[in-house]
C-alpha cells in the first residue's frame, strides 16, 4: 500500500492548460520504475474547472508513441472525445493537439489516454477532472481519492509481459495497488470536519467495493451525476471508470478498504488530527445537472456480452465479443437519429464480471420493474447479469461503447453507436 499526500492542480484560468504525455521514473516501493505520466506526474495533474466554463487543453506528446485524451464522462462535442478512428488521428510523437469544450454537468469525472490504453492507462496516463458547480457546496475539505494498481515484475519493475491469460479472464489485476489522495486545501483534516471525497477508479481492471471507516455522511453523485436522492454510505462498488462522490463529517482517521477480494485490503487512510464540533447542517442532493429528458424508446437494442475463458463460443474474432462481433466493426450498433431516446438491454453471458462504458453521454439504470435508478457513464455487469439502460442519443456523432476493463476492450470488447 502506498499512499500519497500530494497532486498539483491546474486550475480554472482562462488560460490553456497544457497536457504532456511522458516517460517518468514513479517511486514504488522504494524503488524507481519507469512508467508513465502526464506533466511529470503519475496520477497526471488534477484539471478543476467550473461548470459552464470553456476549456482549452493542449496535448502536447512527448511520448515515442502515440497519444490521445479521452475525457472519461464529460459530454463534449464528439470531435473532442479523443478516439482513434472515430473521432480523430492519433497525435504522432512531438505533435500536438488542442482539445477545446464547454463543461455542461458538474461533477467529479476524469481524463486518460484512449490510444494503447491498456498499456498507456496501466503505465500512469490519467488525472482527475473536476467540475465545479456554480454554488460550490459547503465543505472544508474538497478531496480527490484515486484508486490504482499496478503490476510490477520480482524485481519491482512495471511487468511489460504480455500474459495471454490476463485478456481472457478478470484482466491484469496488480499486485501493488495505491491511494492517491489529493487534498487540495493542503490544510489537516480535523475530526468533524465535513469532506467532500471524490473517489475514482482509473485502474485498468481491478473493481474495488470500498469500504470508508471514520466518516459519516452520504453518497452524493455517482458517476459525476447527483443523486436525487443521496444514499446511505455503504461499501461503494467502483469498477474501473466509475466514480462516486461522498460527503460527510470525519469521526476519526478515515480509513479506505477494499473487500471486493477474497481478502480485505487496506487502500490507505487519510489522518486526523485536532477536532471541532461538526456542522450539523443536513446532507443534501447536490444541484441536478441539465439532461434531456426521455421520450418512449424509440428504439431497442441488445447488447450481449460473450467470450472469454470458460464461455461457450461465439463468432468475432478475439477473445471477447458484442454480439458476435470482437472490435470496432465498421458499421455502428446502433445507428439512431439525434434525439433518439433508446433502451439497450445489456446481457453478460461470460464468466466475468464487465463495465460497459459509454461516451458522450450519461443514462439511467434501470431497475427490474424498468424504473430509472441513477445516471451512469458506466455500467457494472455481474457474471450472468442483464442491465437495462435508458439513454437519450442526443449529442451528434460516433460514440464508443466498451468494456472499461481495458484487458477486455484491448482484444474485441468495443463497439459504437452512429448518433444523427
Ligand atoms: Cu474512460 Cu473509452 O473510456
Ligand atoms: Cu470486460
Amino acid at each position: 500500500m502506498t499512499f500519497a499526500l500530494a497532486g498539483t492542480r491546474l486550475s480554472a484560468a482562462p488560460s490553456e492548460l497544457v497536457l504532456a504525455p511522458q516517460e517518468i521514473k514513479a517511486r514504488f516501493r522504494g524503488q524507481d520504475v519507469s512508467m508513465l505520466g502526464f506533466n511529470g506526474g503519475l496520477p497526471g495533474p488534477e484539471i478543476r474547472v467550473r461548470q459552464g466554463q470553456n476549456v482549452q487543453i493542449i496535448l502536447e506528446n512527448r511520448l515515442d508513441e502515440g497519444a490521445l485524451v479521452h475525457w472519461h464522462g464529460l459530454r463534449v462535442p464528439n470531435r473532442m472525445d479523443g478516439v482513434n478512428v472515430l473521432t480523430q488521428d492519433v497525435v504522432i510523437p512531438g505533435d500536438s493537439y488542442r482539445y477545446q469544450f464547454g463543461v455542461p454537468d458538474a461533477g467529479t469525472f476524469w481524463y486518460h489516454s484512449h490510444y494503447l490504453s491498456y498499456e498507456q492507462v496501466g503505465r500512469g496516463l490519467f488525472g482527475a477532472f473536476i467540475v465545479e458547480e456554480k454554488n460550490v457546496p459547503a465543505v472544508d475539505h474538497d478531496i480527490v481519492v484515486q484508486f490504482f494498481d499496478v503490476l510490477l515484475d520480482e524485481a519491482g519493475q512495471y511487468e511489460d509481459e504480455f500474459n495471454a491469460a490476463h485478456f481472457s479472464t478478470e484482466g491484469r489485476i496488480g499486485n501493488l495497488v495505491m491511494a492517491d489522495v489529493s487534498n487540495g486545501t493542503g490544510q489537516i483534516v480535523k475530526r468533524g470536519d465535513r469532506l467532500r471525497l471524490r473517489l475514482i477508479n482509473p485502474s485498468i481492471d481491478r473493481v474495488y467495493r470500498v469500504s470508508l471507516d471514520g466518516l459519516e455522511g452520504k453518497i452524493v453523485a455517482l458517476d459525476g451525476m447527483p443523486l436525487a436522492h443521496p444514499r446511505a454510505l455503504e461499501p461503494i462498488l467502483l469498477a474501473p471508470g466509475q466514480r462516486c462522490d461522498v460527503i460527510g463529517d470525519a469521526t476519526g482517521p478515515i480509513r479506505f478498504d477494499d473487500s471486493f477480494g477474497e481478502r480485505t485490503l487496506s487502500l490507505g487512510v487519510i489522518t486526523v488530527s485536532g477536532s471541532r464540533d461538526p456542522a450539523k447542517t443536513p446532507i443534501t442532493a447536490l444541484p441536478a445537472n441539465r439532461m434531456p429528458a426521455p421520450k418512449d424508446p424509440g428504439q431497442t437494442a441488445e447488447l450481449v456480452l460473450q467470450g472469454g475463458a470458460g464461455s461457450a463460443s461465439h463468432s468475432g474474432t478475439a477473445t471477447w465479443a458484442l454480439n458476435d462481433v470482437s472490435g470496432l466493426p465498421r458499421t455502428p450498433f446502433l445507428s439512431v437519429a439525434q434525439g433518439t431516446t433508446a433502451r439497450i438491454s445489456i446481457r453478460n453471458e461470460t464468466e466475468f464480471p464487465h463495465v460497459m462504458h459509454l461516451h458522450g453521454h450519461h443514462f439511467w439504470e434501470l431497475d427490474a420493474a424498468g424504473e430509472a435508478g441513477p445516471y451512469r457513464d458506466s455500467i457494472y455487469l455481474d457474471i450472468g447479469e442483464t442491465q437495462d439502460i435508458l439513454v437519450v442519443l442526443d449529442n451528434p456523432g460516433s460514440w464508443m461503447l466498451h468494456c472499461h476493463m481495458l484487458s477486455h476492450q484491448a482484444d474485441g470488447m468495443a463497439t459504437w453507436i452512429k448518433v444523427g
